[in-house]
Parts: C-alpha cells; structure tokens; sequence
C-alpha cells in the first residue's frame, strides 16, 4: 500500500483527504443509501442529507435488518483527552437519532485508550469522562436510561476483557503495521479494545446476536477494518459478523485546519463561556473575498467558510434556512461581517440554554455509569 494511503486514527491529518477512503479502502458513498434510508428509517438525520456523513460500509446490511424487524445497536465511543466540543456533539446528534429509531446504544468511554495512548492522568480523564462527555451527553437530550449501556473500558463485564485477550491470537503484527504503521503494545492493546468494544454485543453475554452500526470520524476507518477482519475469523468460534459504519468529515478549527481540544482558541467547547466563544467565532476563518467591493460582485465562498461550516453542523437546523444563507453568500448579498452577527447570535443562544441544562445534568452523571476506582 502507498505510505500516503495509510490514515492514522491517532493522529489524524490536520486537513484529512476524504478521497482516500474511497480510493484506497473501498467505503461506498453514503449518498447511494439516501433513498433507502428515507423509505426505511422515515426522514434522513439532517447530517445525512447534508453530506457531512458521507461514506459507510455495510449500511445496507443494517438497513435490511432494520426493515425485517431484527435486532440493532450502535456503537459508538469517545476518547476522554479533553474538553467536550461541537465536534463530538456530532455523534451525540446521531446517537439520538438512532435511538428515537429503536437502536440499542453502546456508548464507550475510552479511558484506557486515553491513559495508555495519549499518556494522561487517571483521575483526569475520569473527571473529564463524566463532567465533560456524560453530562453534555444528557444535557443534548440523550436519555442514558432508556436503551443504553455507557462503560469505562476499565470497568466493564468480565466477558469484554476475555474477548480482548481471545482477539489477540488470530492478529500478526504484520497485519497491524499494515493498518497503523509502525505501532508500539499501547496502540496494539488499545486497537484490541476498540474491536471487542464493537463486537462484544453481539456475545451472549450482551443479550446475544445483534447488528451493529459503528458511526465515527473517517479517521477511525482502520480499527473498522481490523474489527472486520477479526469478526470473519471468529465468526465460527463466537458467532461473531462484521459490523456495518459511517463515517463523517471532521468539524474544521476556526482557523480552517482540524478542531481539537489540543488547539482550543480554534475549537468551540460547549462550556465555553458565550462570550468567549463569540471572541472566537468572530476571528473565524471565512470564505470572503480580499474586499467588500469584490464579494459583493463575485460572492462569497461558504464552501470555504468555517462559519457556514458551523451552521451546516450544528447551528442551523432548518434546511430552507441554510439555502437561504448560502445563496445570499454567494449571490454577495450577505457579507461577512453581518453572517458573522449572524452566527454569534445564534451561538450565543444555544451555549445559555445548553449551559443551564448541563448544570442540571451534571448531577444526574453517576446514575448511568459507574466510574472505575482508580
Ligand atoms: N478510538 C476512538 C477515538 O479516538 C474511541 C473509541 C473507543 C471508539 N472505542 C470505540 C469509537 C468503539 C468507536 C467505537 O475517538
């Protein structure tokens, strides 16, 4: 395989060439299920229609399950390394989608991911998988008691550790390099984890056989083509089969490269203070042009504008709204600096309301999971 085909799920580009997944890893695009998926599920998940979740694998096979009335789940986890943004908010707008469809939930906490991998205190990432990833979950209005299972991976049933360490034998290195490149015994144990995470619902032990849809950023394709690889060669012994996944574009920073908490001048967290976030916003890169005068004779490029990013992922719901934006903006109508206005208008709103439901939430965290000792 080309060195430049490889995709690393722990340190993903900080622009990622979606292509690639296409190219070289065979992904179908999801625009090929759209119609389906409204015939089977009723209306599309907004980021569906928009593109934001654009490619899958096996999506069909769950579309299919789901129609005959078979049993599904979603499994989905979140690496507790730093402050909670809109970027995971993403997946929580799926996870709520597909639980109002019937889904089971598997919503993983990955703290042994985050210690071994990323090299963080314990009491942190415990504190911040609750405070931060728990309680935003609760207060987007995802019901933790209805349908779900929500785990530490270092506190979990005994069956999960004994699939992690059953994995173990029908994997070479070689495949792994293959995958991850070179790879020191935390990516190898944590690339394990993260297989019998996706697979271990389909155990006995977990209520028995159910399909599965894996949804995540596009960087987590290769711990999906591992999961698979591993499901074929337990499918006799465990039952196990492959799961299906979809992937979506990662949320840009404001300054148009990758949003991480690492870099949080150009993330938006959903605790930031809304006036810091406002500050933020305004500095956003846009796709304006070098003066009023052109732009208002070429029109803008919302194609290139982190802020019509923002409204595509998660400020506008409406989608005659946002053709309605995105036309004033390129017919050069709408400038920059009164979309901005725009935009923190409606930033503004949603961090009060979401804050004051988060404090609430925060209390309720220790009810659905229980936290690991130390
Ligand atoms: N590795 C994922 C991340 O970095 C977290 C994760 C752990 C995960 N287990 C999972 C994601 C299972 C999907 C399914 O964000």
């Amino acid at each position: 395989m080309a060195e430049g085909a490889r995709l690393d799920p722990w340190e993903p580009a900080l622009r990622l060439e979606y292509d690639k997944l296409f190219k070289y890893f065979g992904v179908k695009p999801f625009g090929e299920v759209l119609d389906r998926v409204r015939r089977v599920f009723g209306e599309p998940h907004y980021l569906m229609r928009r593109g934001v979740i654009f490619a899958h694998r096996d999506f069909d096979v769950v579309l299919d399950a789901y129609e005959r009335g078979e049993r599904v789940a979603v499994v989905t986890g979140f690496m507790p390394s730093g402050r909670f943004h809109v970027g995971h908010m993403m997946v929580v707008e799926q996870l709520k989608y597909y639980q109002k469809l019937g889904f089971k939930l598997f919503i993983v906490l990955a703290d042994a991911e985050a210690y071994a991998v990323r090299k963080l205190d314990r009491r942190e990432i415990i504190d911040v998988a609750l405070n931060e990833y728990v309680a935003n979950m609760i207060a987007l209005g995802l019901d933790l008691s209805r349908n779900v299972t929500i785990y530490f991976q270092t506190n979990y049933e005994r069956e999960y550790y004994r699939l992690i360490q059953m994995l173990s034998r029908k994997v070479s290195m070689a495949e792994m390099r293959a995958i991850y490149g070179e790879l020191e015994p935390a990516k190898v144990v944590a690339a394990l984890t993260q297989a019998a995470d996706i697979l271990h619902p389909q155990l006995e032990a977990f209520g028995g056989y159910k399909y599965i849809v894996v949804p995540v950023g596009a960087e987590q394709d290769p711990h999906l083509r591992l999961t698979r690889d591993l499901a074929d060669r337990f499918e006799r012994e465990l039952g196990l089969r492959r799961p299906a996944s979809t992937y979506h574009k990662l949320v840009s920073g404001l300054d148009g490269l990758k949003m991480s908490s690492s870099r949080p001048d150009y993330a938006i967290f959903l605790t930031d203070p809304p006036e810091v976030a406002a500050r933020k916003l305004r500095r956003a890169l846009t796709g304006g042009r070098a003066s009023v005068e052109e732009q208002r004779r070429l029109g803008g490029v919302p194609e290139r504008c982190v802020v019509y990013e923002l409204y595509v992922y998660f400020l506008v719901r409406d989608d005659r709204e946002l053709a309605r934006v995105y036309e004033e903006c390129r017919g050069g109508r709408l400038l920059c600096g009164p979309d901005k206005d725009y935009a923190v208008e409606l930033l503004v709103k949603f961090l009060e309301e979401h804050q004051r439901k988060l404090e609430r939430a925060r209390n309720l965290v220790e009810r659905f999971v229980e936290p690991p000792k130390f």
